[in-house]
C-alpha cells in the first residue's frame, strides 16, 4: 500500500509551500495530500493521522514559529504519526522554531524523523535570498525527501538521535540580545506588532480581491478601495507577496529601517541545516 504524505504548510509567501513540495519530490511511491493552514477554514478542522502516514509539516520563522502556530498545530493529531519539521527564515536564523515545533509536535501524537531549516526569500525585500529556493537549494531538498523516503518508508525507522540546532543571528549583538528575550516568553510564535503592521495601497490596485481572499486572519476588506484592520493583521505579508499589481506594500517607518538593517546584514549566502 502506498504511504500517505500530508504536506501542511502556512506559508504566506509561497517559500515554505515550494520546500515541502521539493522534498516531497523525493518521496517515491506516495500519495501526495496537501493541507494549506492559510485556510481558516482548514486550521478549524481537527485532522487525525495515524502511524502510517507522514507528515511534513512547514512553518516560516523569526526566532519562533511565525503566524499561527497555536491553530495549526492545534489542528493536527497524531497517533505515533512520523513528522518531518520544515521552518524556513530569510537568510537569516531560524532561532528556536525548529526546537518548539518538536516539543508542540510530539505533545500531539507526532515523532519527529527528520528536520531541516531552509531558506526562503525575505517576506520583505526581494533584495535578501532571492528567488530562494533556487535550483540549489530544490536539489538538496529532493535529496532530503529521499533521504526520507529511505529510512521511513523503506527502513521502517521512525529514530531520531539529532540534536536539533538553535540559530541564534549573526547580525550584531542586539540582534542576538532580541531574540534571548522573544524565546524567552511563552508560546510558540509570534506575529507583527500593531505598531510595525500598517500596509499602504497603491494607485496600481485593480481591486482584484486576491489580497482579501488570500489574507489568513481576514483583516483586510475590499470596500471602496481595500481597507486593512490593524488590530486583526499578524503582519505575514500574504497580500504583498500574492499581489498581481505589486501594490500593497508594509510601511510602518519601524519596520522600514529594520528592513534596511536586514538588507546590509544579510548579504552572505546561507545554506539548508539537515537532521536526519
Ligand atoms: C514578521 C516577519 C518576521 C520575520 N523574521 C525573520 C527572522 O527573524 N529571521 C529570518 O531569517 N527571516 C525572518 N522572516 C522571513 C521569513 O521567515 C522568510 O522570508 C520565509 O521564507 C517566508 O516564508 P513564506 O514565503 O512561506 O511566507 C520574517 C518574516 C516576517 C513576515
Amino acid at each position: 500500500m502506498n504511504k500517505r504524505v500530508y504536506l501542511i504548510y502556512f506559508s504566506p509567501g509561497g517559500t515554505t509551500k515550494r520546500t515541502v513540495r521539493n522534498i516531497s519530490k523525493g518521496i517515491g511511491n506516495a500519495d501526495i495530500i496537501e493541507i494549506d493552514m492559510l485556510k481558516r477554514e482548514n486550521r478549524e478542522k481537527n485532522y487525525h493521522f495515524t502511524e502510517n502516514d507522514l507528515v511534513i509539516l512547514g512553518m516560516m520563522t523569526a526566532t519562533k514559529l511565525f503566524g499561527l502556530p497555536k491553530e495549526v498545530i492545534g489542528a493536527l493529531n497524531g497517533n505515533k504519526t512520523p513528522f518531518v519539521g520544515v521552518v524556513t527564515c530569510g537568510n537569516g536564523y531560524y532561532g528556536k522554531s525548529l526546537v518548539i515545533m518538536q516539543k508542540a509536535m510530539e505533545k500531539r501524537g507526532f515523532k519527529m524523523v527528520a528536520a531541516g531549516g531552509f531558506i526562503g526569500q525575505y517576506s520583505f525585500s526581494d533584495k535578501v535570498a532571492t528567488n530562494r529556493p533556487d535550483e540549489k537549494d530544490e536539489a538538496i531538498q529532493v535529496r532530503f525527501g529521499e533521504d526520507i523516503y529511505r529510512k521511513v518508508c523503506i527502513d521502517n525507522n521512525i529514530k531520531f538521535n539529532q540534536k536539533l540546532k538553535i540559530d541564534w543571528p549573526n547580525e550584531g549583538g542586539f540582534s542576538t540580545f532580541k531574540c534571548a528575550l522573544i524565546s524567552a516568553f511563552p508560546g510558540p510564535g509570534l506575529s507583527l506588532p500593531k505598531s510595525w503592521n500598517e500596509l499602504a495601497v497603491s494607485d496600481n490596485c485593480i481591486e482584484c480581491g486576491k489580497c482579501v481572499k488570500i489574507c489568513p486572519v481576514g483583516a483586510l476588506s475590499l470596500n471602496n478601495g481595500i481597507k486593512q484592520d490593524r488590530n486583526k493583521c499578524i503582519g505575514c505579508q500574504a497580500c504583498n507577496r500574492n499581489c498581481p499589481k505589486d501594490a500593497i506594500k508594509p510601511v510602518s517607518p519601524k519596520l522600514i529601517k529594520s528592513v534596511e538593517n536586514v538588507i546590509k546584514y544579510r548579504d552572505k549566502r546561507k545554506e539548508p541545516e539537515l537532521f536526519i
